[in-house]
């Protein structure tokens, strides 16, 4: 089985760009036609949101480094 792409915090132009074409059933390889059912349904502004959503996903486990709560001890060193 071929792998499902990495989407998070990819360039919105692209998803966007992507999404679109898939809504217009256009795909570039024999995968990604899976993608056309999903996205034929959607509107423009479901594709914004979820280009929005996608472009800006924060990964579970890189969580700490978005956490404004983090903070480190002492002065740094330098
Ligand atoms: C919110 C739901 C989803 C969104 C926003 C989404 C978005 C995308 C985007 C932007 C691409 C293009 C990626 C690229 O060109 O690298 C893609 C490809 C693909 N998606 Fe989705 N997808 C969704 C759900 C799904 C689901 C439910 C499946 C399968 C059950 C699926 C299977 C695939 C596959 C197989 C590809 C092609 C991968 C390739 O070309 O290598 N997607 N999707």
């Amino acid at each position: 089985m071929h792998n499902y792409p990495y989407l998070a915090n990819r360039a919105k132009g692209y998803i966007k760009y992507k999404l679109e074409r898939f809504r217009s059933k256009l795909s570039d390889n024999q995968q990604q036609e899976m993608m056309i059912p999903f996205a034929v349904g959607l509107s423009d502004k479901d594709i914004e949101n979820l280009t929005i959503y996608m472009n800006e996903f924060v990964p579970e486990d890189s969580k700490n480094r978005y956490d404004d709560s983090f903070h480190t001890h002492g002065h740094g060193g330098s």
